[in-house]
């Protein structure tokens, strides 16, 4: 029987540094981070550096007892300008953290795109551009057909739905917008970016599987009443029916489709030849992040509006008004992290309950789940992160719960694997099971108390 993975994460444009040597490109997040839309000013031109220090990262994750990661390729490191000329130093660099998997017989799962276009594809209205998905399918093409079946477990696009809102809703992620037509373009562009790339990737009939990162987990409602659940229906076709139904039934709801109309959201730009890709061109996996609910209660005034909070200071919550749609109501009683999200654990089992019933036997791993904290390290540098222990160890077991009762679960990833750059947090909200010293130049780890706990874990549940 094939065995569950136990692993952890990252992502290129927040783990990697070397932002601008052998040949990369610059990506979007190269020129917000350097422009003065980044109020902050803290960049991921370092980071913890794993272009320099895979070797260790990796080795550290096999003596955790790993036995998966989850890594995403820079597409501005393959293809840094739009002549489509591959920089053979970029696959060099995958080619050496796969090799470097290999050696330990961790499984790679691989992302194509974490957030972080190139900059010639954003100057051209990034994921709003009309080519987008034709640009990615063939950046995906010249991916699939170098590493080929070396990676198993591809991934087209991360968080689709979350990387849309925060672009187009909130604006704190480039291009800093707030205009719903456009978040609607964007999803669209994004399931078309995905059916584009899984048709390139079937040609080449590899021995690998392919998926899609989603983001939100369900939509809940503290009052059980008519008017609430449709408020968490339309909840529910907002942050995963417009993502998921076409990525996995291959089609749009109509009802939802209806609703997008009523609530006169421009769908001009959608044709019969596109839906016809999204119709034979379906994942074999999902992969499903696990950080939060949504809790929403019926619409009732002002425009659309989202609103997260990047201070790590206080209690202001994150929260959703979709004018027409639904709003986020409150359990005043639930514990929150620095950052205002609830920490509800059980959301990852109604998620993974709702999941199924909604699209079968579907395998899903739990490609990221973790826990923000300002971490505080003792003389050593060592980190009792006993929060972020509890936090996972609670997350766990209701995937572990939801699996027992028929969930097709089949891998468990902790956000993340070492410290690395939070998208506008900067450094000092941490997830890492290994703490990255950023005051020594050299950058040094050292694992934390949940990393040791991890360790154990994986030992006691090699299902
Ligand atoms: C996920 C992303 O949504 O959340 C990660 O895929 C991200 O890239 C993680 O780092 C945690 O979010 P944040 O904003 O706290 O770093």
């Amino acid at each position: 029987m094939e065995k569950f993975l136990w692993g952890s994460a990252t992502a290129a444009y927040q783990c990697e540094g070397a932002w601008n040597v052998d040949g990369k490109g610059n990506s979007i997040w190269d020129d917000f981070c350097h422009s003065e839309a980044n109020v902050k000013g803290i960049t991921g031109d370092v980071s913890c550096d794993f272009y320099h220090h895979y070797k260790e990262d990796i080795r550290m994750m096999a003596e955790c007892g790993q036995t998966t990661y989850r890594f995403s390729i820079s597409w501005s490191r393959i293809l840094p300008k739009e002549d489509h000329v591959v920089n053979e130093a970029g696959f060099k660099f995958y080619d050496d953290v796969l090799a470097e998997c290999k050696k330990y017989n961790i499984v790679p799962n691989v992302t194509l795109v974490h957030y972080d276009l190139p900059d010639y594809i954003g100057n051209k209205g990034g994921w709003l551009y009309d080519k987008v998905a034709d640009e990615f399918a063939y950046y995906a093409s010249v991916v699939f057909k170098h590493f080929g079946d070396r990676i198993p477990l591809y991934v087209t696009i991360n968080e689709p739905t979350h990387n849309a809102s925060c672009a187009y809703l909130t604006g704190n992620y480039p291009p800093n917008e707030k205009n719903v037509n456009h978040y609607a373009k964007c999803i669209y562009n994004m399931v078309m970016c995905n059916a584009k790339a899984i048709r390139e990737f079937r040609k080449l009939d590899l021995n690998a599987k392919i998926g899609l990162v989603h983001a939100s987990c369900s939509a809940d409602i503290l009052v059980d009443s008519e008017e609430y659940r449709v408020a968490q229906r339309n909840c529910e076709w907002f942050i995963n029916g417009c993502v998921l139904d076409p990525a996995i039934k291959g089609e749009f709801d109509k009802d939802f489709v209806l609703k997008v109309k009523e609530s006169n959201i421009d769908l001009s730009f959608v044709n019969e030849d596109d839906l016809a890709i999204i119709k034979e061109n379906t994942i074999d996996f999902l992969g499903q992040n696990a950080y939060c609910r949504n809790v929403v209660k019926p619409y009732t005034t002002g425009e659309t509006k989202v609103t997260v909070n990047n201070s790590g200071k206080g209690p202001a919550r994150e929260g959703k008004i979709i004018k027409g749609w639904f709003e986020s109501d409150f359990n005043d009683s639930m514990k929150l992290n620095k950052w205002g999200r609830e920490i509800y654990p059980k959301c990852i089992y109604n998620c993974l309950i709702r999941r199924k019933k909604a699209y079968g036997d579907i395998p899903i791993y739990i490609t990221e789940c973790g826990h923000g904290a300002y971490d505080v390290a003792d003389e050593n540098g060592y980190v009792e992160d006993d929060d972020r222990i509890a936090f996972l160890n609670d997350f766990i077991y209701w995937i572990l719960k939801a699996k027992e009762e028929g969930c097709n679960v089949k891998g468990f990833y902790v956000w993340s694997t070492m410290d690395l750059y939070s998208w506008i947090n900067g450094y000092e909200k941490r997830y890492g099971l290994v703490r990255v010293d950023y005051n020594d130049p050299e950058l040094p780890r050292i694992p934390k108390k949940s990393y040791y706990w991890y360790k154990e874990f994986i030992k006691e549940h090699s299902l």
